[in-house]
């Protein structure tokens, strides 16, 4: 298992090229399911997550190959093989879950292992399949398994959803396209990973209006066709990189940032004390001297703080001036990080839902656990801005995140480094 070294120092300065996102890239690729041709997807992310759903879409019959060193990913599923999602490959990633409405729109069959995925909570799937229960299909829950069935096809229907869910409205957007009649998707999500899969969908054929406002209307079709479709930046990958120069001081460029995506994020650096600029390039962090200072912060689906930006953000917090209250409202056990951040000074006290963060000058480096895929990047963001060196052990959750971490840090003058093997 890798581990990754920094060692804390001083600002940074320079220019961090940002991914496509990885969410929105596990959602585009099992849209592949819903069409006989082909679907090419650019500007994907090379991450080990997309390689786990190469390996789930290849093990149903549909080809997928990486080019241009895996930034294009060229899909086609013109016959399905296999309908079932093994739980070895869905086990290693929650996303899985996402083949479950394609490839059942399009077949009238499909049987997925329910997810694993990262420890941060229960996480049920429970809407994903009320949303397809309500389309019309015959679910059975057996041996860990989903068994689904839409012999006559899927019809169109009107799906409220009781809480916000970014995976259910996919699942269901997706099947919904190929469903005969109009589906309406109530309280749905309105992610930017909903806006680039409906646009995509789009471009597949498919006529879907309202995505981006929480009510999304369908109108299905009798097939859907190939498209090539770029995939939209990384907004959590964005907002982590942003908190590099809040967190060490200096000035960096994110490019291919938007402040549309990070919105809420960007009110809380400002907030702060950070400066944030949009450029022709992408979006510039400024942090000049002084202590930052301390914000509350409350995670709320889109366009809401990110929960996905929550651990990166307390990290911050750790060193700011005064105390910061962060609530965690989408998942619950989502502080894995605050015992990590605590072995290097941080002082956090955990009750529920909430954090107390009480910024304290300096933190130090120790070494310390990864414990998913966020908690592992503000470990390393913690180290930055730490005297000393930090060893963060266990980062292949990290790769399933951050392409290319030591080397995006390092170009702007971060001292990092990856140890390989135990
Ligand atoms: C997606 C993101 C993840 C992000 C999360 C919230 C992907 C691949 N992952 O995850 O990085 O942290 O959105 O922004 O896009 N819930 C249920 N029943 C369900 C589904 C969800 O109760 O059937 C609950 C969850 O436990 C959670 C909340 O709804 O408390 C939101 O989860 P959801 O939006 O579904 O997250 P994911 O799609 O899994």
């Amino acid at each position: 298992m890798d581990s990754i070294i920094v060692t804390g120092g001083g600002p940074l300065n320079g220019q961090i090229p940002i991914a496509g996102a990885k969410n929105a890239c596990l959602a585009l690729m099992p849209a592949t399911l819903l069409s006989e041709e082909p679907l090419t997807l650019t500007n994907a992310p090379r991450l080990s997550d997309i390689r786990t759903m190469t390996e789930l879409l290849t093990s149903l019959g549909a080809e997928v190959a990486g080019l241009q060193g895996g930034q294009v990913l060229a899909l086609s599923s013109h016959a399905l093989t296999n309908h079932t999602a093994e739980y070895d490959i869905v086990r290693k990633m929650r996303a899985s879950i996402l083949v479950l409405g394609p490839m059942l729109a399009r077949d009238g069959q499909a049987v997925v292992s329910l997810p694993g995925g990262c420890a941060i909570g229960a996480r049920p799937v429970d809407l994903h399949l009320r949303a397809l229960e309500a389309m019309g299909a015959e679910l059975d829950l057996r041996e860990g398994y989903v068994h689904a069935r839409a012999p006559r096809g899927l019809r169109g229907a009107v799906v409220d959803f009781p809480l916000v869910s970014v995976g259910a409205t996919e699942n269901a957007l997706m099947a919904a396209t190929l469903a005969r009649g109009t589906s309406v998707l109530r309280n749905a999500a309105r992610e930017p990973e909903i806006v680039d899969l409906a646009r995509c969908l789009r471009a597949m054929g498919a006529q879907i209006e309202g995505e981006g406002s929480s009510e999304i209307t369908i109108e299905g079709v009798a097939r859907l066709h190939g498209a090539t479709h770029p995939v939209v930046t990384d907004r959590i990958e964005l907002g982590t990189y942003m908190l590099a120069p809040a967190i060490c001081g200096g000035e960096v460029e994110c490019l291919g940032g938007r402040i549309e995506l990070v919105g809420a994020f960007c009110e809380k650096l400002d907030a702060a004390g950070i400066s944030v600029e949009e450029t022709p390039a992408g979006l510039k962090v400024t942090r000049r001297n002084g202590r930052v200072r301390a914000v509350d912060v409350v995670t709320e689906p889109f366009p809401g703080f990110p929960t996905d930006l929550q651990a990166q953000m307390m990290a911050l917090l750790a060193t700011t001036e005064g105390t910061s209250t962060l609530e965690e409202r989408i998942f619950e056990n989502r502080f894995m990080h605050a015992p990590e951040l605590a072995r290097m000074g941080a002082q956090i006290e955990v009750q529920g839902g909430t954090a107390r963060v009480h910024g304290v000058e300096r933190l130090k480096g120790a070494p310390v656990m990864a414990t998913d895929l966020r908690a592992s990047v503000s470990l390393i963001l913690a180290g930055l801005a730490a005297e000393g060196e930090t060893l963060v052990r266990r980062v292949y959750h990290l790769d399933r995140g951050y392409e290319r971490v030591e080397e995006k840090l390092g170009g702007v003058g971060a001292r990092i480094e990856r140890i390989h093997g135990d």
